[in-house]
């Protein structure tokens, strides 16, 4: 099993947040940044982790464009949990369930709730505890995929 977790960022939050989540996958995992993903490197059993920052409640345009292309089917086969970075709002908005929709929409078999993890401010920090968060996260995906 492979794992890839697709990342965009404007500040490094969510990178780091992605890069958290790696670490706690282990050694088959890999960060990718959006522009650098390429879908054709998953294959059936892999797992797919997309993570987004909010913008505009909703995710990132490259994201969106990303998760679009993977349309029809594309994702058949292959394990997929989305999160995103935001502040804590009254009204926030969402982008991780966008996200979890369309790698559902895609084929994908969806192996957790959409996770938040939260920033102080637009250009961060993360808030503390949010790494710890990401990694425990990880650990669950890791039970989830059967690794
Ligand atoms: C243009 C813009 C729009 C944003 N819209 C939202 C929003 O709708 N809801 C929210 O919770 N945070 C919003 N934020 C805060 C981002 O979620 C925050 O900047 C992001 O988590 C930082 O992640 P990054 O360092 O990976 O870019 C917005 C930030 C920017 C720059």
């Amino acid at each position: 099993m492979k794992a890839l977790v697709v990342y965009d960022s404007a500040y490094g939050n969510t990178r780091q947040v992605a890069e958290a989540i790696v670490a706690g996958l282990g050694p088959q995992a890999q960060a990718v940044s959006v522009t650098d993903f390429q879908a054709t490197a998953l294959t059936e059993g892999d797992l797919l982790v997309v993570g987004s920052p909010i913008n505009g409640w909703r995710p990132t345009p490259k994201i969106t464009e990303l998760l679009s292309s993977l349309g029809d089917g594309r994702l058949a086969g292959v394990k997929a949990a989305a999160f995103d970075t935001r502040v804590r709002l009254f009204i926030h908005g969402d982008a991780a369930r966008k996200m979890t929709e369309s790698l559902k929409a895609g084929g994908a078999e969806i192996i957790s709730k959409p996770m938040p993890f939260y920033v102080k401010g637009s250009e961060g920090p993360l808030r503390s505890g949010e790494l710890d968060k990401a990694a425990a996260w990880a650990a669950d995906l890791l039970k989830r995929v059967g690794g």
